[in-house]
């Protein structure tokens, strides 16, 4: 768990959403350099207002880990994460019980008993064992300790629910999917033999945010698990959701750094055969290596030094350097969509790809590229 800084103010996200502040909501999130595209966020805000668990499924490096941790972050909320593996057990994630502890309770009642007499140390035995399963003995895994938080922010004004992260959960595995289902569908989570039986709350406003992703690899989900949430999906971000969100991530990196890294990768992009093709992680490493390294132009030589950022396969890098001069010319010519968008964001970028009229010939001194009339 990572809990929420208490000397500064929570924002609950539900409440935003309810009371409709969502393009709030939305900025905050911006305001910590992540860009949410419109239709997720839209499906978030849904997944808040019906009280509902979120289901991400998208590509890798497509930014499904990343939303929940902005939100996180940008709220002030307490992170509860469970990172999906092989093997993890239903103990991790809901609960278990301190058995040390409980013998050492039941050792230390059981000499006291030795004192007294017979029906009244019956009584104290009884009373014992029934303690042995008292909240004090239960150690919460990162679900449980999530529902358990959010009853109790429930009861104060002041608090807000913790975000909870199922990340990767196709790596679970059918069993642990089931022993999810009560708490998703409920929003509590029944212990056998609990003092008070249960934890957390079954009033919807009172459940944590529940934000559940999966690479789709591994296990396919279950439908009773998949029906317990809203689902989303999150598509290769367009060039111009692309440009947004690199320059929100490497507020360093100057347009014609950019404009380098976006058009090397998407010309990786065009290339058939790769094995896997770079996706919105990559695309940040690589810009943020060329602001990092001041690097505004590329040669042969340079190319291939980055490659490590984008190609990670020897097949890929062995099928991308007979490729080179290609990948020289896309990184570095004109690209309407890419250039035009550069060019509204910064006047001097839009004048090194002039605008010419129809039928006119190009001015010497420039490369003549036309990129509309608002450039
Ligand atoms: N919309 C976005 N705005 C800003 N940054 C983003 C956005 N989407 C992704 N990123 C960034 O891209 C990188 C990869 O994101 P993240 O780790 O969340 O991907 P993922 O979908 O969880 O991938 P994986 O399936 O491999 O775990 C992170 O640095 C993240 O901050
Ligand atoms: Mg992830």
């Amino acid at each position: 768990m990572i809990p929420h800084d208490p000397n500064r103010e929570q924002v609950d996200p539900r409440r935003l959403v309810l009371s409709d502040e969502k393009q709030r909501l939305y900025e905050l999130i911006c305001g910590q350099g992540y860009v949410p595209d419109g239709r997720n966020f839209s499906d978030f805000c849904e997944s808040l207002r019906s009280g509902r668990a979120w289901l991400i499924t998208g590509t890798r490096g497509s930014g499904k880990t990343a939303f929940p941790e902005a939100v996180a972050a940008a709220c002030n909320l307490t992170v509860c994460m469970v990172a999906g593996r092989d093997g993890l057990k239903q103990e991790e994630i809901l609960y278990d019980w301190d058995r040390e502890e409980q013998a050492e309770w039941m050792a230390e009642n059981l000499r006291s008993a030795k004192q007294l007499s017979g029906p009244e140390r019956d009584a104290h035995m009884a009373g014992a064992r029934r303690a042995k399963w008292k909240r004090e003995f239960l150690v919460l895994g990162e679900m449980g300790l999530a529902y358990d938080l959010a009853a109790r922010a429930a009861a104060d004004p002041g608090a807000a629910p913790p975000v909870l992260i199922l990340d990767e959960s196709d790596k679970f595995g059918a069993s642990l999917e089931d022993s999810l289902l009560m708490p998703l569908e409920r929003g509590v989570i029944h212990i056998p033999r609990l003092v008070g039986g249960s934890i957390g709350s079954a009033d919807g406003k009172s459940k944590p945010i529940v934000v559940t992703t999966s690479n789709d690899l591994r296990h396919k989900l279950s439908p009773p698990f998949v029906s317990r949430h809203i689902f989303s999906r999150f598509a290769t971000p367009s060039l111009e959701k692309e440009l947004e969100i690199l320059s929100a991530r490497c507020p360093s990196a100057s347009t014609a750094q950019l404009a380098l890294a976006i058009k090397l990768l998407d010309g990786v992009r065009g290339v058939a055969g790769l094995e896997d093709y770079p996706s919105l992680r990559e695309s940040i490493d690589v810009l943020a290596a060329f602001a990092r390294d001041g690097v505004e132009e590329l040669d042969d030589e340079g190319l291939i030094r980055y490659f490590c950022y984008f190609v990670k396969t020897g097949e890929s890098q062995e099928l991308l350097k007979l490729q080179l001069d290609y990948l020289l010319m896309v990184a570095t010519g004109f690209q309407p969509e890419i250039d035009g968008w550069l060019g509204k964001r910064d006047p001097e970028w839009g004048k090194r790809w002039t605008f010419r009229p129809p039928g006119r010939n190009p001015p010497p001194e420039n490369d003549g590229f036309d990129i509309g009339e608002d450039a």
